[in-house]
């Protein structure tokens, strides 16, 4: 299947490692020109020279905190000055800490507004008028099947990541007919630091290694294992294509079949 993204132009967010990453390199496979961003330098460098070597892809690295909107506004005017324009927009950020909800103060939500809402929110405001002005885009959330099933123990991802997903509807409806389609990405437990760092923290609560924890976190998933990033970003690399051009407002899981409810 020609997914016709060759020479598009794409930012993705939080890409030097995990999730954002295997995006990255997935769409660099295909041919389209990069914009990565992380708040490490080393390893985001690391990364666009490892999708460049891979891919011959064009890779521009911007160091960024996409907690920061004057980051923001560096990664997209970067991109703006390199290439002139911008087809695909990936929202993607760290996640939130773990906890109830008398673990956090008040900035502690702030700050997970800031991370994983308004990022996208920032990121959006930026590109749409790009995309509305080339009659055509692609913006894919990455949140969390947090957002079809609460998960005990992560309020702030399941508070703030339903608010991403109230936006990409709005936003799904609103730029419809200028041919850009919004749609989210739900990750259920899929192997990165994130993944790692959640079975750690399970582990030292129930008193075993976290490979233990990694494994019972596997198996009570229907396909019997945690999933690999690229079995993610093949999702998100069709998402971006002109083939999967009448899906929009959509929130698909990529989850081994582990969310129960029907939707
Ligand atoms: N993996 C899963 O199974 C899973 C499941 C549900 C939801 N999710 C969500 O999906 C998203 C990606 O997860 P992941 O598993 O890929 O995480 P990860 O492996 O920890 O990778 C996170 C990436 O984002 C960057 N990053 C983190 N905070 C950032 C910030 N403030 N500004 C810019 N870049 C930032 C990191 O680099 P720096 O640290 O250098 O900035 C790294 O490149 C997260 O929101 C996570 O909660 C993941």
């Amino acid at each position: 299947m020609d997914l016709q993204l060759k020479d598009k132009v794409a930012i993705v967010a939080a890409s030097s490692k995990g999730l954002g990453r295997a995006i990255a390199l997935g769409l660099a496979r295909e041919g389209a020109r990069l914009t990565i961003c992380a708040r490490r330098e080393d390893v985001l460098e690391e990364t666009a020279r490892e999708i460049r070597d891979e891919t011959s892809a064009e890779v521009l690295a911007i160091p960024a905190d996409v907690s920061q909107t004057a980051d923001i506004h560096k990664v997209v005017s970067g991109a703006l000055d390199k290439y002139s324009t911008i087809d695909i927009l990936v929202n993607n950020a760290g996640g939130p800490p773990v906890g109830g909800f008398l673990d956090f103060s008040l900035d502690d939500w702030r700050k997970a507004v800031e991370l994983n809402l308004f990022s996208t929110v920032a990121f959006s405001r930026e590109v749409l008028p790009v995309m509305k002005n080339n009659n055509w885009g692609r913006i894919i959330n990455i949140t969390s099947v947090a957002v079809k099933e609460p998960i005990d123990g992560l309020i702030l991802s399941n508070t703030v990541r339903a608010g991403v997903t109230g936006l990409a509807k709005s936003l799904s409806r609103e730029f419809a007919r200028y041919n850009i389609t919004v749609n989210n990405i739900c990750p259920g437990r899929i192997l990165t630091d994130r993944i790692i760092q959640l079975a750690s923290i399970r582990a030292g609560k129930e008193g075993r290694t976290a490979e233990e924890a990694l494994e019972s976190m596997g198996s009570d998933i229907p396909v019997g294992r945690i999933g690999r990033p690229e079995e993610l970003a093949s999702l998100a690399v069709f998402l971006a294509s002109e083939r999967a051009s009448y899906i929009t407002g959509t929130s698909i899981q990529v989850d081994g079949g582990l969310v129960k409810g029907l939707f």
